[in-house]
């Protein structure tokens, strides 16, 4: 029963201590983040990874982009687990290695290899945190570097400051985003596809490009629209909208502000009373919201309930099955970076760091 679930994972916890740190991204369901010893956005947790130097094992409730990066980052004899193996993100997926590859010998071709009289290299390739570790490993051999949607206008400006123009993988959505409220005309961020069905351009339309942009995209994201913003001002006059950077253009463009999840807790936090917020990300977050300021209207701007559904993947079941192996001294789907990766991701990722103010 779930009685027992949960009275298994407390006993686990109360055993393993401080051996243990349990994580938990905004996205997950309550039944898991009552447990987790930190909760925050994809930067936040990577930096609890980071800075959390006395457990033995971290558990991981996200998905495996950040799992791999909590890896990456922990010390080397941290264990990092993610309670379900299958709790992945479709966005990441929508970039593989080789693909990255193809494009970059594409690009290479056009604009060739060598810095120009300023130094600046032709291409910056800089990739979202909701990556693989091999994309974020590419970045590093590259000299590029990670960007998660709290710093992503920052990373651009780093990446313009040593290169000409940037490729940017794999969400489109928070790239143009974040390029277009720097300044950077829409017909100067082509996207590259040698697909011409996928929205692709030829290399001849790549000439003028600041910004190359993937095809990848948030299938929990995309769902926002100018349309659903449009009718909660209308039911709602004096609404503020928020939204998340992965949502498309013309949404961002139609809110009052876009941020990540942890920006949009912060709105919501620095919200009054009485005030009505619709927000454009994942439902188990915004009612959670909703729960914990209930002298506010808060609500998801999509009326069809969107949970994300890998983040979901992680179940309370897989938590007390993990914790169960760790009391019993087993590793159960523990996540391991291979060293030559690590190394070469740990660069782009450490450039992030060493980006932000
Ligand atoms: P945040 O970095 O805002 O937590 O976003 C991660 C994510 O996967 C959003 O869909
Ligand atoms: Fe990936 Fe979208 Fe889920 Fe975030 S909400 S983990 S981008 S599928």
């Amino acid at each position: 029963t779930d009685d027992e679930l949960h009275a298994r994972i407390r006993a686990a916890k109360d055993k393993l201590g401080s051996r243990l740190v349990i994580l938990g991204h905004f996205y997950q369901r309550d039944e898991v983040i009552q447990y987790a010893d930190f909760v925050g956005d994809s930067f936040q947790l990577a930096n609890a990874a980071l800075t959390k130097p006395d457990s033995d094992t971290i558990v991981f409730c996200g998905v495996h982009f950040m799992a791999e990066t909590a890896d990456i980052l922990a010390r080397p004899e941290q264990h990092v687990i993610l309670p379900n193996l299958a709790a992945g993100c479709s966005m990441a997926d929508m970039a593989d290695e080789d693909s990255v590859e193809a494009c970059w010998e594409d690009l290479m071709a056009v604009y060739g290899e060598e810095p120009d009289a300023d130094g600046k290299q032709p291409v910056i390739p800089v990739t979202y945190m909701n990556s693989s570790a091999a994309l974020k490993a590419f970045c590093g051999r590259h000299g590029g570097i990670v960007c998660t949607s709290s710093n992503a206008a920052t990373v651009l400006e780093w990446a313009f400051e040593r290169g000409q123009r940037v490729l940017f993988f794999p969400d489109q959505h928070l790239g143009r985003n974040t390029a277009k409220a720097m300044g950077i005309p829409l017909e100067q961020m082509p996207m590259w596809s040698p697909r011409k069905e996928l929205g692709g351009n030829t290399v001849e339309e790549l000439n003028d490009a600041k910004v190359i942009l993937w095809h990848g995209f948030c299938s929990v994201h995309k769902r926002f629209s100018v349309a659903q913003i449009e009718k909660a001002r209308a039911e709602f006059p004096g609404v503020k909208v928020i939204v998340h950077p992965e949502s498309p253009m013309p949404v961002v463009d139609a809110a009052d502000a876009a941020g990540s999840t942890d920006a949009i807790r912060k709105y919501v936090i620095a919200s009054e009373p009485g005030d009505v917020i619709a927000i454009g990300t994942e439902v188990n977050m915004v009612n959670r919201l909703a729960a914990e300021f209930p002298d506010r209207t808060i609500f998801c701007l999509d009326p069809v309930v969107c949970p994300c559904s890998t983040m979901y993947r992680i179940h309370p079941g897989y938590l007390a099955w993990t914790l169960d192996g760790l009391v019993a001294g087993e590793l159960r789907n523990e996540i391991v970076v291979p060293d030559d990766i690590a190394t070469d991701a740990k660069v782009a990722l450490e450039r992030m760091l060493a980006a932000l103010p």
